[in-house]
């Protein structure tokens, strides 16, 4: 008996609340505690007796009801929360994880998809949960080509999306401009943290990365000269990005053009990466250079993730084009939105803060939460163990 989840249904009629008592009956593992109307007294109750779980119909006022889970999940922190909604459209599921929501399903509820969404929170129980990292490095053997705007936005938006820990760190050694973007002078920057690796904690590393205004965001600068940058060595970078998986839930990096050992080394270390490209043909050339690249490199297909910046519906190539060329679906399209993203670029404000209404803001946040659902569920890291005779030209044969 004490193995079972206790759970609470709010804010359904009594012809759901019946229907949904039904299906949990057939869950051995759960135990209904209580079933409300009223989305007030729900809340009371959940707040004195704790349960584990909390199935909520948010398809009316939205809103209050949003916020009525973010408050409670500030007292009731393991509280998980499977929301049910007529509205299912993206601005939805966005609000409802960053009002901490673990899942949304559509009303009218399907048994099969219920049953499921419960098992999975099981799953996810905190008592059974162990910590999960995701490195998620952003790529492309070309500059200038959007890695910088994805990577700031999108751990932007994961940090504030999941409320877990995110850290966006430069490894565009020689050339990094996350500190612009952000318009940010943080204390310390990447030396530090990789002088003192062997001393490093969560504490230490809170302290050292900095935080982004009032976010879960948490910056790692690049190095301030062309001589700190070659001190750093790969085994460093892979030391640092070690410890950084102990205390943060995300680690999004940002990373120079090429492919020399460091890139290589983050590439290995990486759970996913987001190729970048464009609609062009040098630039699809490229990407599918890279994609032979990460083949030879011994990578699952699965780890790269190719996403289209700069997209714009009318162009000549289309996406079908670019992917029977990449033999390779496309992952996310990010729209072209030059002045949105030059504007926010040039005050040092990301986009989604200055113009969360935008196409371009939008696309960052369906990306970030793509990842947040794909990512959790699964682990694409190879750790692949390169010596030094490892001969990096027959990468290019
Ligand atoms: N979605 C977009 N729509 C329109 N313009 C964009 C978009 N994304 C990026 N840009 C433009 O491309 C320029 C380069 O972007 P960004 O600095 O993010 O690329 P990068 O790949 O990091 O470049 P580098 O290789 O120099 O580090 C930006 O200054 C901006 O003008
Ligand atoms: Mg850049």
């Amino acid at each position: 008996m004490s193995e079972k989840i206790n759970t609470v249904l709010a804010n359904f009629d009594t012809q759901a609340q019946q229907l949904l008592s039904l299906y949990l009956e057939e869950l051995d593992f759960v135990n209904l505690e209580k079933s409300f109307e009223d989305i007030n007294e729900a809340f009371d109750f959940v707040l004195k007796s704790r349960p584990e779980i909390l199935v909520v119909d948010i398809s009316q006022k939205t809103d209050f009801v949003l916020n009525l889970i973010s408050k409670m999940l500030t007292t009731h922190k393991t509280c998980k929360i499977l929301a049910v909604s007529t509205d299912y459209s993206s601005n939805t599921v966005i609000k409802a994880m960053r009002a901490g929501v673990r899942d949304l399903i559509s009303a009218p509820v399907i048994k099969e998809d219920f049953k499921s969404a419960i098992q999975k929170l099981k799953g996810e129980s905190p008592v059974k949960k162990e910590k999960k990292s995701r490195v998620i490095t952003v790529f492309s053997n070309k500059g200038g080509i959007g890695k910088t705007s994805i990577a700031v936005n999108l751990a932007l938006e994961l940090a504030n999306i999941t409320k877990e820990k995110v850290a966006l760190i430069d490894l565009n050694l020689q050339m990094g401009d996350i500190t612009t973007f952000l318009d940010i002078s943080p204390s310390f920057d990447i030396s530090y943290p990789i002088k003192n690796l062997s001393k490093m904690n969560s504490e230490f590393l809170l302290n050292t990365l900095e935080k982004y205004k009032d976010t879960n965001l948490y910056v790692l600068a690049d190095p301030p000269s062309l001589e700190k940058a070659k001190e750093i060595t790969s085994e460093q970078i892979t030391g640092l990005m070690r410890v950084l998986r102990e205390t943060f839930s995300y680690i999004i990096i940002d990373i120079s053009p090429n492919f020399e050992k460091k890139t290589i080394a983050t590439l290995d270390n990486s759970d996913l990466i987001l190729l970048v490209t464009m609609v062009n043909l040098p630039a699809i050339r490229n990407c599918q250079r890279c994609l032979e690249i990460f083949q030879k490199l011994g990578y699952d297909e699965n780890k790269t993730q190719v996403v289209l910046n700069r997209f714009m519906e009318n162009d000549e190539i289309k996406v079908d084009d670019v992917e029977s060329v990449l033999n390779k679906e496309v992952y996310w399209k990010v729209p072209n939105n030059y002045f949105a993203i030059m504007s926010a670029i040039n005050k040092g404000i990301p986009v989604s803060i200055m113009n969360p209404d935008s196409n371009i803001t939008q696309s960052y946040q369906g990306l970030a939460v793509k990842l947040a659902d794909n990512v959790l569920k699964q682990n694409f890291a190879v750790k692949t163990d390169r010596t030094s005779e490892f001969n990096f030209m027959s990468l290019f044969e």
